[in-house]
Order: C-alpha cells, then structure tokens, then sequence
C-alpha cells in the first residue's frame, strides 16, 4: 500500500472466522459484553488511575508516523487509538483496524462515524489470520496481542508486509518481574473481567512477543512501563530487507 493511496469510506468488511474454539467464544463473549461502556471502563484498567493513555501516545510515537501513512490496528476494539493516529497520518493517510469482536467494531464504527473520517477501515478477523495489506507503513497492537496464542505468528505476518523501514510497535501488560505470588494473584482478582488471565500468566505472552519482535524487525526495542507491569516493543523492517509477500498473496 503506498503512502497515502487510498481513502476508503469507513466499514467493517467481515472475514470468515473458521474454527472458533471455545477460548475464543469466551473472549468474544466477554467483550461483546464490554464494547457499550469500553471507553469508560478501560479507565479503570488495569486499575483505576493507571496512565494508560500517556502511554497510547507513547505507543503512537514508537512508530514515527509521517502525513499519508497507512496503518493497520491490531485487535483496534473501539478505536481508542484512532484520534492519536489520525492526529499525524492526517487525510491523506489510512487506517485499518482489525478486530475479532463484532461489537468493539462496531463502537469503532460509531467513532469513524462522530469524527468523520473517510480514510478508516475495519476488518472483522481474528488477528492469527488475518492477512496483511502489502507494503503497510506502520502496524500497531495495544493492550491486546497478549490474548492471541499466535502472537508470534502475527508479528511474523505483519513484519512481511511492512515497507522498508516500517514499524510495528506493541504496547501491552505484563507481570512484572519478581512478583510475589499474592500480589500476582491480586491483580489476576482486578483483571479477570477483561479475559482468561490464569491462561495468560501461564504462558507468558509478553516473553513470546519480545522474542519475535526481536527476530523479525530490525532497531527492537523493549521499554518496561509502569513498574513493569506494562512494555512496549517496537521495531522496523530494514529498508533493504528482500520483499517478503504477506500470506495470502499467491506463490513466494
Ligand atoms: C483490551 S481490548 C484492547 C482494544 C484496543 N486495542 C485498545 O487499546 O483499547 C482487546 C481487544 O482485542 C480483541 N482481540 C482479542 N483476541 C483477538 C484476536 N485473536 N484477533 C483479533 N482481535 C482480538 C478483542 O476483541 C478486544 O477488542
């Protein structure tokens, strides 16, 4: 996708999501649940007062977005990062937000809808299989990439279809290191509305993003936020690196 070539009206083109397994019906479950009072309750999340919008900005800024970008939004929910990417992609930009729950899209929709913007598309998809615009600028992932078992496999997917010298950054929580058992155990208490977060801390996601941002993108970083209870990892394709094309785009 170049900079900047397209401008589609705002609407949720609807993949088919085979093979939905019973982790997922719950994870849909529970944000259809969610979606109406999203914007409101993801104030208090993952406790009341947690800076999780600075760090959206902080998120943002990790991706070093230029005027007539195209962006695709991971796992987007209700949009809340669309005002702060808009704010720089401007008009001439794009946006793709791509979410599993039908009802997050659809609070997304009434966004794009209240601000008027013409340059925004949603996809309904599961992020594990979701294929990759080409040439894509950017890709963010913000409080989400944690619930996806094929994290990894995401991070692989994006990489190859970003431009030379594209990001992707990925903001979202984690344990923090040498956490006494109790106080992981409070704050499983504080996040279990939001998903299955016994699973979560099991298998560690926030190891596995770290460990593919790192072998796929080139300048990986990793910052630990809030006392390490929240990371961001961004990095970028290397300008020279050989066109890689995104699944699903016919024969290598
Ligand atoms: C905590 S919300 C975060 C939403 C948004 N990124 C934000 O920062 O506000 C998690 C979102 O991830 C979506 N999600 C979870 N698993 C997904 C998957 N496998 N594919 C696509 N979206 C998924 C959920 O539907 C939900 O909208």
């Amino acid at each position: 996708m170049a900079r900047g070539a397209h401008r589609d009206a705002a609407k949720i083109e609807e993949h088919t999501v085979s093979q939905i397994d019973p982790a997922r019906e719950h994870l849909i479950e529970t944000y259809r649940k969610k979606a109406k009072h999203y914007d409101i309750t993801t104030r208090l999340y993952p406790v009341p007062g947690y800076p999780q919008r600075a760090q959206r900005l902080r998120a943002v800024q990790a991706l070093g977005l230029r005027p007539g970008d195209s962006v695709v939004d991971v796992a987007c929910g209700t949009g809340l990062n669309f005002p702060l990417i808009e704010e720089v992609i401007g008009p001439g930009g794009r946006i793709v937000g791509v979410d599993l729950t039908d009802a997050m899209l659809a609070r997304a929709q009434d966004r794009i809808a209240a601000n008027g913007w013409s340059n925004v598309s949603l996809v309904q998809s599961d992020a594990a299989g979701f294929d990759f615009p080409a040439e894509v600028d950017a890709i963010l992932s913000t409080y989400a990439l944690s619930q996806v078992p094929e994290c990894a496999e995401v991070i692989a997917h994006g990489a190859a279809a970003l431009s030379g010298g594209g990001r992707w950054a990925v903001l979202d929580l984690k344990v923090p290191g040498n956490t006494p058992g109790w106080l992981a155990q409070l704050g499983t208490a504080v996040v279990r509305p939001f998903a299955s977060i016994d699973e979560w801390i099991m298998r560690r996601p926030w190891a596995a993003i770290r460990a593919a941002m790192q072998e796929e993108l080139a300048d990986f970083s990793w910052t630990e936020l809030f006392f390490g209870t929240a990371f961001l990892a961004a990095g970028s394709r290397s300008p020279g690196t050989p066109g890689v094309r995104p699944r699903g785009s016919g024969p290598q």
